[in-house]
């Protein structure tokens, strides 16, 4: 509780008039949203270039991903009708979230992962939420085409972000960004697997600047109709930006990769299911698709961290990745306001972390002394 005494209870309860509820809907919430949106200081020095770079940090949701944003709604929606059970094929956050809120609902989570190929605290996640974890010897592809086969056999509701719901939840990150900005940034830069998350800040942002136009125009066809906007035209928004890690990167090839691979793992994704959607949005919105191999993916998860101090996982770092190659190609142009969305926390996936960080000047091993500990501390001291 704050000083006036009023508590922050979700994204559905702040951005209610926006959603698809009423009054009688049961929110399960766990207080998701409301990240914080952090100007980064070094890194434009580094970069030496004059832009503003804001990243949108959501890995501090309350599973560690933005998937809390779509799953709040995904699963209230599904209790309200209903529902026992929820299902999703996840590359490890969406079953964490899944995992979460269904423990959360009082109901039961299955969830399909790919055997080997997520990172430990994800796993960790889905467990000890109490998920019934199903690793498939397949990638996230083949999970994906499974559960949609026996959703039509069970009595289990897909939580994907096929499930339109989830990208109502996911959209209200766009709304906050405006908040806090006065207007939409020039720029925003995702990483993108299943394209889910940069169709629906597209939706925000056109739902946002649509309140400003009173002329209607377009039909939207992202909302599926379930906002008050559909079929207006909007004015202020960004170019959309979706990097892609290259071993799995079907938006730049111009076709589905059947054996994606990277070590950003939550995108380890060959066939996106919002594939025409991010298109449109790419049309709409004036942005582009680009890729970042591996390498540069971790250097700019490791710049993050030891610039910024914003520690995020592979995947996310994406952003920061492709968007440093546009900033200095001058294609994002100097003068720009740019946010880059954070998808993941850096805790979810600590193997690919430490084993970037062994080396000398980072972990010491001394004997438990005062002499060496005093030398450690005078060998690394900064030049
Ligand atoms: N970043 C992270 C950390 C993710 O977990 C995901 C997707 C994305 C980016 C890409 O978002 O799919 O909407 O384009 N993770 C899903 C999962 C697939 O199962 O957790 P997208």
């Amino acid at each position: 509780m704050n000083a006036f005494g009023h508590r922050y209870t979700g994204l559905i309860d702040r951005y209610r008039d926006r959603l698809p509820v009423s009054e009688s809907t049961p929110i399960i919430s766990l207080g998701e949203g409301n990240t914080p949106l952090i100007k980064l200081h070094n890194l434009p020095k580094v970069l030496k270039k004059d832009v503003d770079i804001y990243v949108k940090y959501e890995g501090l949701n309350p599973t560690g991903s933005f998937k809390d944003r779509g799953m709040t709604m995904a699963v209230t929606k599904a209790v309200e009708a209903g529902s026992k059970a929820i299902i999703c094929a996840s590359t490890g956050n969406t079953s964490a979230a899944a995992a979460a809120y269904a423990a959360r609902a009082g109901i039961t989570a299955f969830v399909l992962i790919p055997d080997g190929k997520i990172a430990m605290g994800k796993l960790a996640q889905a467990m000890m939420y109490g998920a019934i974890t199903i690793q498939i010897k397949g990638n996230f592809d083949d999970g994906m085409r499974l559960v949609k086969e026996v959703a039509d056999k069970a009595p289990v509701t897909i939580v994907n972000s096929i499930n339109p719901y989830r990208l109502q939840g996911q959209k209200t990150a766009a709304f906050e960004i405006i908040e806090e900005l006065g207007r939409a940034p020039d720029y925003h830069c995702l990483p993108v697997g299943n394209a889910g998350n940069i169709t629906a800040h597209w939706m925000g942002y056109c739902e946002s600047s649509a309140t400003d136009v009173t002329k209607v125009t377009e039909s939207c066809a992202f909302c599926e109709g379930h906002c008050k906007y559909a079929g207006s035209i909007v004015g202020n928004r960004p170019k959309m930006i979706g990097y892609q890690a290259a071993g799995s990167a079907p938006f730049i090839r111009g076709a589905m990769v059947d054996d994606p691979e990277t070590i950003a793992t939550a995108i380890r994704i060959g066939h996106p299911q919002s594939w025409d959607r991010a298109w449109k949005v790419m049309q709409e919105s004036g942005g582009w698709f680009d890729e970042c191999t591996d390498e540069d993916i971790l250097v700019a998860q490791k710049m993050l961290a030891q610039y910024e101090g914003v520690f995020c996982e592979p995947a996310s770092a994406a952003s920061f990745a492709g968007a440093m190659k546009d900033i200095q190609s001058g294609k994002i142009a100097e003068g720009s306001t740019i946010v880059l969305t954070l998808t993941g926390n850096g805790m979810k996936d600590p193997d690919t972390a430490i084993a970037q960080c062994t080396g000398k000047s980072v972990m010491v091993q001394i004997p438990a002394e005062l002499e060496a500990v005093r030398t450690a501390i005078l060998n690394n001291m900064a030049q």
